[in-house]
């Protein structure tokens, strides 16, 4: 009887100290007022204290109140000792965040150049410049930026450097060098136009197109439509050409000009040709375009003679591959890798099929277009595979879902 009224008691009292203030949650993501970041259920106690809070037995929250330099960046501590810290966050600067961890109540700097670490001290993570190696920070290499886990090994150099080669950042990127010869550092390089100075930023060695060469720096090639004038600006050495004109550079007035040979498809100089248009072959000794043989759609006249490359549909070159025959092989397209009177294996005709043995092109099934003696290979447009074996193709009928029988965009 006595028991029970002392539990009585106690429970009464422990009722009465929890119903004096009913918990109320801190909004997320707003400063603490209550400092309780989860309240229970009948709202009588809270759960969960909000950062910077400890939970005390009772279910309250009181604020921490850690000591030391870096008493402030506690983050949770122990509500009945406020002063006792638990977890701490890392203290940021602008540029930086110093890695705590708490040790014996107290926010303890990681080790040098940690940014996080756990609650033994050992480093999770490295500040920028270090990598970590084994649970410490190592200093990556020179002008990296970071270097994973292997401190030897540059993952992203520092701006201006390039770390492509061997892992390290000793070569400076395109445009940029070091600002004297020897010097570590790399500065853009001092030339306009310039996109390598590799031993000496003031010194070019590579231009950007447009530009030439002169003297260790980059010049504007005067020319209009020139890409290269290496050596003087008024000289062109290349010019650009686009789809529809070709351009050569031009002796007489060191600019540009379309290719004399109205055959040339691309010229280097206006009268050198380097690539004829179809049905014409560069005669390489002369730089100009002559006719091909019958039939061939490009050739080559070089010192031992005329040569067809390309034979237009249905023939293909001779033995000795200075004529173009007929294939010989009916419904044969090409026969360019065989030579005259044998097609190529996937030279048959849309619709046809090349059987090896007999040399012929037999038809295909209906709607498909290429065959084997077995199987289709592909269906003809407005036809699509039966089936997933792809052995027979029927048509396209309205509405179908069959991949090949949408339209293309
Ligand atoms: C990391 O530590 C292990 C064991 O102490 C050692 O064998 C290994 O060589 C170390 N690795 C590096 C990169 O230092
Ligand atoms: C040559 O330059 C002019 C003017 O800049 C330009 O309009 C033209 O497209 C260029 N021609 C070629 C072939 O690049
Ligand atoms: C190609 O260059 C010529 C002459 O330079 C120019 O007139 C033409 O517009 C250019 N065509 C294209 C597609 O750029
Ligand atoms: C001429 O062209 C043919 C075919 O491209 C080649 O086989 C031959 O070696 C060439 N001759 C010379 C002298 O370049």
């Amino acid at each position: 009887m006595r028991r029970t009224l002392l539990l009585f008691a106690a429970c009464a009292l422990l009722l009465a100290h929890g119903a004096h203030a009913a918990c109320k949650a801190d909004k997320p993501d707003a400063d603490p007022v209550s400092g309780c970041a989860k309240c229970s259920k009948d709202g009588k106690k809270c759960l969960e204290c909000s950062e910077r809070f400890g939970l005390t037995a009772d279910g309250t929250c009181v604020r921490c109140t850690v000591p030391g330099y870096f008493g402030d960046k506690c983050s949770k501590c122990d509500g009945d000792k406020p002063d006792i810290c638990l977890t701490c966050s890392a203290s940021c600067g602008r540029r930086s965040c110093l890695g705590l961890f708490a040790s014996e109540g107290r926010c303890e700097p990681c080790s040098d150049s940690c940014a996080d670490c756990n609650a033994k001290g050992q480093c999770l993570a490295c500040q920028r410049f270090y990598g970590l190696v084994n649970g410490t920070c190592q200093h990556c290499k020179e002008n990296c930026y970071s270097c994973g886990d292997d401190a030897s090994k540059c993952e992203s150099c520092t701006s201006g450097y390039d770390c492509k080669d061997e892992k390290t950042c000793n070569s400076c990127d395109f445009g940029y060098g070091p600002s004297k010869k020897g010097a570590k550092d790399c500065v853009p390089c001092k030339s306009t136009g310039c996109t390598g100075c590799y031993d000496d930023s003031a010194k070019c060695t590579s231009c950007d197109t447009g530009f030439g060469l002169v003297k260790d720096a980059c010049v504007a090639c005067a020319a209009a439509n020139c890409t290269n004038c290496d050596g003087d600006a008024k000289v062109c050495t290349s010019c650009s050409s686009n789809d529809t004109v070709s351009l050569g550079t031009d002796k007489a007035t060191g600019g540009c000009a379309p290719c004399k040979d109205a055959n040339c498809q691309t010229c280097t100089a206006t009268d050198a040709c380097n690539f004829c248009k179809d049905g014409f072959g560069l005669d390489e000794k002369a730089g100009t375009c002559k006719p091909c043989p019958e039939k061939a759609t490009s050739c080559t006249f070089n010192a031992t003679g005329t040569f067809v490359d390309a034979c237009a549909n249905g023939y293909g070159p001779d033995k000795a591959g200075k004529e173009c025959k007929a294939c010989g092989v009916d419904k044969c397209d090409r026969c360019d890798k065989l030579g005259a009177g044998f097609c190529d294996v996937y030279g048959c005709a849309e619709g046809y099929g090349y059987s090896d043995q007999e040399n012929v092109c037999f038809a295909c099934k209906e709607g498909c277009a290429s065959c084997t003696e077995t199987s289709c290979s592909y269906c003809l447009s407005g036809y699509a595979f039966a089936d997933s074996s792809e052995k027979a193709c029927t048509k396209c009928v309205d509405g179908d879902k069959r991949g090949d029988c949408q339209p293309v965009n």
